[in-house]
């Protein structure tokens, strides 16, 4: 067992006029996860702590938060990975707070719906009468995208929204218009280049490369982000 502290942002707007860190001392066993220690901290010390998490095994992407100064799904990150034993949780950077480690993902979803030519129900996929074989180039096109879980460390984390231009609908948002755009079985592209042949759509991407770094799904997304801008540039 080794002994942890835990410094968490703390924050109910229904009580506290600004967001306060509050300490908390655990023990850890040898391969618990960060996600293990806050589970502690409530079960035994705090009820009162509130975070987002559910399947436990980096698939629903709901336990993002900032940990130590960076972007992560809790559940994926044991506590030995890291120098210290001292460890800083805050939410996920860019999104409002709704209590402590919950943020409001709205904003995040509402980007995601930006990058359809009409809404969720018009997705417009394919001819579903008759199968539609993919080659494995084709395929290799979407691989990637296809593995994103939705879980906004990247747009969290991306410099441009972060610092430069909050509209921009962010690198999940581009990586999964890529993923529609570059399917071979898609139809509308045209209309779905559209959607993203702006600034603050794909162009809105400076290839800073934070969201491929902090990607729970080690999803190349910077480069996907190129290779979409290169399928528009070139037609
Ligand atoms: Fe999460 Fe990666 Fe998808 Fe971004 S690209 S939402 S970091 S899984
Ligand atoms: Fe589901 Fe971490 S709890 S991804």
């Amino acid at each position: 067992m080794t002994k942890l502290h835990f410094k968490i942002l703390r924050y109910n707007p229904k009580k506290d006029t600004e967001p306060f860190y509050q300490d908390y001392e655990l023990e850890a066993k040898e391969n618990d996860r960060v996600l293990d220690c806050l589970n502690k901290i409530r079960w035994e010390q705090d009820p009162t702590l509130s975070y987002r998490w559910s399947c436990g095994h980096g698939i629903c992407g709901s336990d993002g938060m900032t940990i130590n100064g960076e972007a992560a799904l809790a559940c994926q990150k044991l506590v030995k990975e890291y120098d210290s034993t001292s460890f800083t949780i805050e939410p996920l950077g860019f999104f409002p707070i709704i209590k402590d480690l919950v943020v409001d993902m709205e904003g995040f979803f509402d980007r995601m719906k930006k990058i359809h030519p009409n809404n969720w129900t018009s997705i417009n996929p394919v001819d579903i009468s008759r199968e539609i074989r993919q080659s494995i180039n084709e395929h290799d096109e979407i691989k990637e995208a296809i593995k994103c879980i939705l879980c906004g460390v990247c747009t969290a984390s991306c410099p441009v929204n972060l610092d430069e231009d909050p509209e921009y609908i962010g690198p999940a948002a581009v990586l999964r218009s890529q993923l529609y755009i570059m399917d071979s079985r898609m139809k509308d592209i045209d209309k779905r280049i559209k959607k993203v042949d702006n600034p603050q759509g794909v162009w809105g991407c400076k290839v800073y490369g934070k969201c491929t770094i902090v990607c729970p799904k080690n999803i190349k997304v910077t480069k996907k982000i190129i290779d979409l801008k290169r399928y528009i540039k070139e037609g």
